[in-house]
């Protein structure tokens, strides 16, 4: 795994941007159309303290999420005032369990996931460098379940004016990455909010899309 002292000295700093302090409005718009039921596994990749994980579980079943920070998972669950069964798995992973949640804490790459039939990703795969993208998708493919699907949302941008994270990772991109999957573009915001940085420079622009992805 690429720099996890990156993501541990952001959260030990609460150096948190990403963080929305609700569930996020993207999430709540789109989610019907992964024509989801309440059988459906959902996977959160990477998924930090994400008010998110608690939407998705009152809709399902099972959600499993995996967050490399035990900061983040431990404040997640201390928020919420649950009180998760932590069970010690192989390797450098233990299991956060609380009714439908299965938190995952370590590196997504190797944590013990079991196969999804929806992966919801936000600030997931825009967190990662351009290297390490191609593997982080091989390894979403490799959990799905036949005729899974994926609710992505990516931000786009100028890369020359803001080293990532978040990265920007364009149309294009996303069709290369998930090559032979079927892609529905949801959503265009051509005027999102920009993290501090970006918006200090004149003339810049964010943009935000949400995917439908299918195998
Ligand atoms: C930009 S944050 C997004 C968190 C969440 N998806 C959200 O919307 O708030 C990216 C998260 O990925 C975690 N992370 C980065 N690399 C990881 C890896 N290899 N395995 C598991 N988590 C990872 C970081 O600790 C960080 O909390």
């Amino acid at each position: 795994m690429k720099d996890p002292e990156f993501w541990h000295s952001k959260w030990a700093a609460n150096q948190i941007g990403f963080h929305l302090e609700d569930v996020n409005p993207l999430l709540v718009e789109y989610w019907s159309h992964t024509k989801p039921t309440r059988q459906d596994k959902v996977l959160v990749p990477l998924c930090g303290k994400s008010e998110d994980l608690v939407w998705l579980a009152t809709k399902h079943e099972e959600v499993q999420g995996v967050e490399l920070s035990l900061i983040a998972v431990r404040a997640f669950f201390a928020e919420h005032f649950y009180t998760p069964m932590v069970v010690p798995m192989s390797g450098q992973h233990e299991l956060y369990q609380f009714d439908e949640l299965s938190i995952y804490t370590g590196d997504f790459f190797t944590a013990p996931l079991k196969p999804v039939d929806i992966v919801y990703d936000r600030a997931s795969l825009v967190a990662l460098p351009k290297e390490m993208r191609q593997d982080y998708v091989e390894r979403i493919k490799s959990l799905l379940n036949p005729g899974a699907r994926i609710l992505l949302v990516t931000l786009d941008y100028d890369q020359s004016l803001m080293a990532g994270p978040p990265f920007a990772v364009p149309e294009q991109e996303v069709r290369q990455l998930f090559d032979g999957m079927k892609i529905t573009q949801l959503d265009r915001n051509e005027n999102a909010d920009m993290p501090p940085k970006l918006a200090k420079v004149e003339g810049a622009r964010m943009i935000e899309e949400v995917y439908l992805i299918e195998a």
